[in-house]
């Protein structure tokens, strides 16, 4: 049995929790708001923006998964979420006797800025501008240079059940598209077992790219969606309306890596993914 920390169990933290727990592990939830883990999620009470509220941890964590989010669209929310939280939890655990066998940071795929649709990969720069970006760059690094086991693992746009944007934009649509521009994702479920399989490597990489099988235009995924639930398809923009001036990311983010590593999706695109969420709402 391992004792699992995961700090910032949150929806990705949650499903991660239920499935590490069904397997026997011993699994901690910390959170500010903890009474609304599920049963075997131990929850922890704490704040990872106070460094004196986290001498909760029990001793003895074989493995933690830090993956808090920023509370808003702020430089001081991201820098709370991925930059001071993560230093306050790597000087606790440095206090710690034994240390921990593995930790993983959540990323995102937002830290790479490549605007032509190619191909990113683990290898590719990373080096989007922004605080954003930034923040979860600076997070990574603590991580990767903690001297622990560690990895980061960066997911594109998570949806599953209750993270339903695209449903509701097409809802209430015509929802706009813009021609050419790659979107990409990855079930939270999915997520979940991304996690999951790398806390078992024996030796992962420093970083994974946690998307599905398939990169798809946003336009082929909104007339898709319209087409399932019966909705008007969507209106590309025109050119003319699309700010020229903005470098839009635009990418195709591959898992190519994952899947060599051993790992396979649930849900390998769009379609699997919503075509089950459709069908339980
Ligand atoms: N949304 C996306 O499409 C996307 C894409 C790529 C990567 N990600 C990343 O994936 C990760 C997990 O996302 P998620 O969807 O599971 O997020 P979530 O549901 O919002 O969960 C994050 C959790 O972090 C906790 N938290 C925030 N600030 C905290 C603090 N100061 N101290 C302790 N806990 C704190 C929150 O709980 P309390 O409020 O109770 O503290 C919350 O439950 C995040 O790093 C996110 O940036 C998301």
């Amino acid at each position: 049995m391992t004792r699992i920390v995961i700090a910032g169990c949150g929806d990705v933290g949650t499903a991660l929790g239920v499935r590490l727990a069904a397997e026997g592990h011993e699994v901690w939830g910390l959170k500010r708001n903890p009474g609304t883990l599920p049963d075997t999620i131990r929850p922890l009470a704490a704040d990872l923006s106070r460094p004196e509220s986290l001498t909760v941890l029990p001793g003895g964590i074989d493995q933690v998964v830090y993956a808090a989010a920023a509370g808003g669209y702020t430089p001081e929310n991201y820098h709370m979420a991925y930059v001071d939280g993560v230093r306050h939890l790597l000087a606790l655990l440095a206090q710690r006797a034994e240390p921990v066998q593995r930790l993983i940071f959540v990323s995102s795929s937002s830290v790479y800025d490549q605007t032509a649709g190619e191909w990113v990969d683990e290898e590719s720069p990373a080096q989007a501008r922004g605080f954003a970006p930034e923040s979860l760059r600076t997070g990574e690094q603590y991580i990767l240079q903690s001297g622990y086991s560690a990895a980061v693992v960066r997911f594109a746009g998570i949806y599953g059940p209750g993270r339903t944007y695209l449903i509701r934009k097409v809802q209430s649509g015509p929802a706009c598209c813009e021609p050419g521009l790659y979107t990409n994702r990855i079930h939270r479920d999915d997520c979940a077992r991304v996690l999951q399989h790398v806390l078992g490597l024996s030796e992962p990489a420093p970083v994974y790219l946690g998307v599905d099988d398939h990169p798809a235009l946003q336009c082929e995924v909104l007339a898709w969606l319209a087409g399932a639930l019966g909705c008007p398809p969507p209106t590309p923009t025109a050119e003319s309306d699309r700010d020229r001036n903005r470098a839009r990311s635009n990418k195709r983010c591959s898992n190519r890596l994952l899947r060599t590593s051993g790992w396979t999706p649930i849900y390998p695109d769009y379609r699997a993914g919503y075509r089950a969420l459709l069908e339980s709402v």
